[in-house]
């Protein structure tokens, strides 16, 4: 986590069953080179100790307004000086009312309010209470005064019930902080993008498809919402969690990917076609399973349309980028696939090496000509996809 590296964050921890996931929070921070300063509510201390985090942190941990351990006897000030955020998580119905009202009562609410850095919130609680209006306004109001929101997560809950109000998992708490700090490249742009294999189906229960995971896809997405842009994300079928700030439009074939893409597609500044479509679906799939016998099978196949193809040549179409799989001839391939689908840029791998492995090399080519991508993990790939694209389009488009 190169953003995180070496900086300085203050963790408050409210009162709620979640706060057990305080400890692991704390303690991956620590791990991604994180400084952190823990202050604890009273209601925090019945379910954690100071004790527990002082252990993790390695920092002396706060929970009164009137403690004197801080040089100048003022830690609701000192302790947000030279930081560079406020966290809280989790963070309580009742602490979010009392932030959205300013009211400082105790030693987090009044560093909250007292501070000059960005404040970010992962909320949890039960989900009627996250659904009642007086903290829809309360969410609404911190928002609008800049508050950062992570989550909440849609599940199972303490109290048995299942809805929106769950604490997001600490890993997801440590990404978002870390997407936080990473530059916003993309600003506000749309960015449209394609993932995961197609599904056709020969009959009701069997289908051509590939081995693509999706895992490319959904990284690049995590890592365009890392650079600013809101995502829409037009994925096959696959067994991963999409980021939770993406448009997810769930589709199956490659007929259905392609009016899912036509829908969206007049919207997006930027379109990364990642999918792995299949090149052919069947002509007249049963409806019912197709019974064993004896006989050869003849599938008749047709073509599928080709999505990235009909963006590319749409009168005004997005800042088109297209994926090459190749098992030969890398280069070469790539570079006329990308001339023939008339796109600014092709990403070209291994298709032997990429599709459904978690590491990759990446082969860039655009009218500059070549930029090597040398070996990393997807998640690292796309951030570095991102940065070219983002150069590529503001060059070309302001
Ligand atoms: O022609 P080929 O399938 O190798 O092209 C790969 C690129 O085109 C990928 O970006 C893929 O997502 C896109 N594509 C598409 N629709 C198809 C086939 C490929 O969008 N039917």
């Amino acid at each position: 986590m190169p953003e995180l590296a070496f900086r300085r964050l203050v963790l408050g921890v409210t009162g709620g069953v979640a706060a057990y996931k305080a400890a692991e929070l704390a303690r991956l921070l620590v791990r991604s080179g994180v400084e952190v300063r823990v202050v604890l509510t009273e209601a925090a201390t019945h379910f954690l100790g100071a004790a527990t985090f002082q252990a993790i942190t390695g920092q002396p941990v706060y929970t009164d307004l009137w403690d004197t351990r801080s040089p100048q006897g003022m830690a609701h000030i000192e302790l947000t000086r030279g930081a560079d955020a406020v966290l809280v998580a989790p963070a309580s119905a009742d602490f979010m009312a009392k932030l959205a009202q300013g009211r400082a009562d105790d030693l987090l609410s009044t560093l909250c309010l007292a501070r000059d850095c960005p404040l970010l919130l992962a909320p949890a609680m039960n989900r009627q209470m996250w659904e009642h209006p007086a903290t829809r306004r309360n969410v609404a109001q911190l928002v609008a005064d800049g508050a950062v929101l992570l989550g909440p997560a849609v599940g199972e809950q303490a109290c048995g019930e299942s809805g929106y109000g769950r604490l997001l998992e600490p890993q997801q708490i440590v990404d978002g902080l870390d997407a936080h700090f990473r530059p916003k490249l993309l600003k506000d742009r749309r960015v449209l993008i394609t993932a995961g294999p197609t599904y056709e189906a020969i009959d009701a229960v069997r289908g051509i498809t590939n081995r693509s995971s999706g895992k490319m896809g959904y990284a690049v997405a995590r890592a365009a919402l890392e650079a600013g842009a809101q995502v829409t994300l037009v994925s096959g079928p696959t067994c991963l969690e999409p980021p939770p700030a993406a448009q997810v439009i769930p589709v199956v074939s490659a007929q259905q990917m392609l009016e899912a893409v036509e829908s969206q597609v007049d919207a997006a500044d930027i379109f990364i076609a990642v999918a792995a479509v299949a090149d052919y679906y069947v002509l007249n799939p049963s409806e019912m399973k197709i019974k064993k016998d004896a006989h050869i099978l003849t599938l008749e196949l047709a073509p599928n349309p080709d999505i990235l193809a009909n963006v590319a040549s749409r009168p005004q179409p997005p800042f088109c980028v297209g994926f090459a799989a190749e098992s030969e001839n890398l280069e070469e391939y790539a570079e006329l696939k990308r001339r023939r689908k008339h796109l600014p840029l092709i990403v070209a791998n291994d298709a032997l090496e990429a599709i459904g492995t978690d590491e990759v090399a990446l082969l860039l080519l655009d009218d500059d000509g070549q930029h090597r991508l040398p070996r990393a993990d997807k998640l690292t790939q796309a951030r570095r996809l991102i940065e070219h694209i983002a150069r590529l389009y503001h060059g070309l488009f302001q």
